[in-house]
C-alpha cells in the first residue's frame, strides 16, 4: 500500500492532458457486448476501474487486447452471462453489463452491489426498467437474475429520477429490443451521450442524446466498430480546481469545457480567472479565494463528483459557504480527514457549512473514496507543511498518472510506499 506524500505552497503552473472518461469507458466496454466482432475504444484511460472491468469481460468471453490507450474487445463468442460478486464488490459499475448481457444472450446473472463509500447506491429503477422492457427479474441469494428467452419489447419507462446507471443500462438494453423504448426523465451527462453515439456507430437508431427523453427504435443486430471516449470532466475539473488552488497559469486539455459549465462559472464566481478555448481551459488567480455556494444535482447542474474538490477550494476561502449534496446519501465522509487539516466544516444532514481558514495544516489523511481522496492531495497542495495520504488506491482507480501531472505542474508530490508495508 503506497501513499501519496505533498509538501504545500508550491505555485502550480504549466499544461496537462486528461484522458478518456472513466465514467465513460467502463459503460462502452459494458456496450462492446452487445454485437459479435471486435469494437476497438481509443483514449481509454489506464486506470484501475479498467482493469476490473477488462478483467470482467475477460471472464464473460470477450478478450480484451489493450495497446498504449486503444482497447480492442472480441465479443465474438460470449461464453458466460455471469458478473459474479468478486467483480461487482471490486467494482459497483460492474453493474453495466447487466443491460447488453440480456439484450445480447437473452439472460444476465449480475451480483447485487452492496454499500460503497459515499451511500447505499440502490439498482431498483435498472431492475423495475428491464422488467418493463418484458425481462423477468428475481433478485435472490445475492444475485440479479434476469431472463427474456424471447427478447425485449420496448416500452415507455419514466425513471423516477435522472439515474446514470440506469439510463445507460436501458439504452444497451433498448438497442436490441423489439419496438420503440422511450426513457423519461432519462440522465443527461456527457457520459450518456458518449454512449449513445457508440450505440449510433454500432448501428442503434436512437433519438434525443442530451435531452431527458430518449427513443430507442430497437435493431436486430449491432456491429462492432471503433469509438473515441470523450475526455474525461471530473479528472479536469480536479486539476482545474488544483491550479486555483495553485494560483496558475494552468491549462488543462483534452476536454470539452462546456461539460463543465457550470463548475466552470463556479470558480469565476470564487475569483478565480477562467479562460475557455475548444479543447480546455486556462486558470489563474491573482487575488483571494471568494466563497460560493453550491448544491450538487445530476447534469447539466454541478457533478457530485467535482463536490469534494470544490471543498477543498472552499476550505481556505476568505468566508463561509455551503455545500449542499443531493446525489449520494453520504458523501461527506472526507470531510472529516479535511477536518484533520484544519479546515472547518460543519456537516447537517446533506449541507456543509465550510468556513474558510487563512491556511490548511499538513496531517496525516486517510482516502475515504475515489473523489474524496483527490480532494485532499489538493488540499496537501496549499497546506504548511508535508501532508501524507494513505489509502491512494481509491485515487487510482480513476486518475492515470494523477502524481506524475501534479509534479509536472511544479508541485512537490511524489509516492512513497507506506511503512511496513508487506508488498
Ligand atoms: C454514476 C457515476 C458516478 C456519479 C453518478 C452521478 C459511474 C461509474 N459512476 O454513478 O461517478 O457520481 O453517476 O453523476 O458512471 N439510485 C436509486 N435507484 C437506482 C439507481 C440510482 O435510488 O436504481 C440513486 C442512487 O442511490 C444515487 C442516485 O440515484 O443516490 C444517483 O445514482 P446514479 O445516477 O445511478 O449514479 P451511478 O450510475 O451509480
Amino acid at each position: 500500500m503506497s501513499s501519496i506524500v505533498v509538501v504545500g505552497g508550491r505555485r502550480l503552473t504549466g499544461e496537462v492532458r486528461v484522458g478518456g472518461a472513466k465514467n465513460s469507458a467502463l459503460k462502452l466496454m459494458a456496450a462492446a457486448l452487445l454485437a459479435p466482432g471486435a469494437s476497438t475504444l481509443t483514449n481509454v484511460p489506464a486506470i484501475a476501474d479498467v482493469d476490473v472491468m477488462h478483467e470482467l469481460l475477460a471472464g464473460l468471453g470477450a478478450g480484451a487486447v489493450r495497446s498504449d490507450h486503444a482497447l480492442t474487445i472480441d465479443a465474438s463468442s460470449l461464453t458466460s452471462h455471469e458478473a459474479p460478486y468478486e467483480m461487482v464488490a471490486r467494482m459497483r459499475a460492474s453493474t453495466s453489463v447487466l443491460g447488453s448481457l440480456v439484450a445480447r444472450l437473452g439472460r444476465a446473472r449480475v451480483a447485487l452491489p452492496g454499500g460503497c463509500n459515499i451511500g447505499s447506491r440502490k439498482i431498483d429503477m435498472h431492475i423495475e426498467g428491464l422488467r418493463a422492457l418484458g425481462v423477468h427479474v428475481d433478485v435472490a441469494h445475492g444475485y440479479i437474475e434476469a431472463v427474456a428467452p424471447d427478447g425485449l419489447t420496448g416500452t415507455v419507462v419514466p425513471l423516477d429520477f435522472p439515474s446514470v446507471g440506469a439510463t445507460e443500462n436501458l439504452l444497451m438494453a433498448g438497442a436490441l429490443a423489439r419496438g420503440r423504448t422511450v426513457i423519461e426523465n432519462a440522465a443527461r451527462e456527457p457520459e450518456i451521450r458518449d454512449l449513445i453515439a457508440f450505440l449510433e456507430t454500432m448501428g442503434a437508431r436512437i433519438e434525443g442524446a442530451g435531452t431527458s427523453t430518449v427513443t430507442i427504435d430497437g435493431v436486430e443486430s449491432l456491429h462492432a466498430c471503433e469509438h473515441e471516449v470523450v475526455g474525461d470532466r471530473i479528472e479536469a475539473g480536479t486539476y482545474v480546481v488544483a491550479g486555483a488552488l495553485g494560483k496558475g497559469p494552468v491549462t488543462v486539455r483534452g476536454f470539452d469545457p462546456e461539460h463543465l459549465d457550470i463548475v466552470l462559472a463556479k470558480l469565476a464566481a470564487a475569483g478565480v480567472d477562467v479562460d475557455r478555448a475548444k479543447d480546455g481551459v486556462t486558470i489563474s488567480r491573482s487575488g483571494p479565494v471568494q466563497p460560493v455556494d453550491v448544491a450538487t444535482l445530476p447534469y447539466p447542474g454541478f457533478p457530485t463528483d467535482m463536490q469534494a474538490q470544490f471543498m477543498t477550494l472552499m476550505a481556505v476561502a476568505d468566508g463561509s459557504s455551503v455545500i449542499t449534496e443531493n446525489v449520494f446519501e453520504n458523501r461527506f465522509m472526507f470531510a472529516d480527514e479535511l477536518s484533520r487539516m484544519g479546515a472547518d466544516i460543519r456537516i447537517d444532514g446533506h449541507h456543509a457549512l465550510v468556513r474558510g481558514v487563512p491556511q490548511l495544516s499538513a496531517a496525516p489523511v486517510r482516502c475515504t473514496d475515489l473523489r474524496g481522496g483527490a480532494a485532499l492531495v489538493l488540499a496537501g497542495l496549499v497546506a504548511d507543511g508535508t501532508t501524507a495520504v494513505t489509502d491512494v488506491h481509491h485515487i487510482e482507480r480513476g486518475y492515470e498518472g494523477f502524481v506524475q501531472k501534479l509534479a509536472s505542474l511544479g508541485a512537490e508530490i511524489r509516492t512513497e510506499a507506506a511503512p511496513g508495508a508487506e508488498e
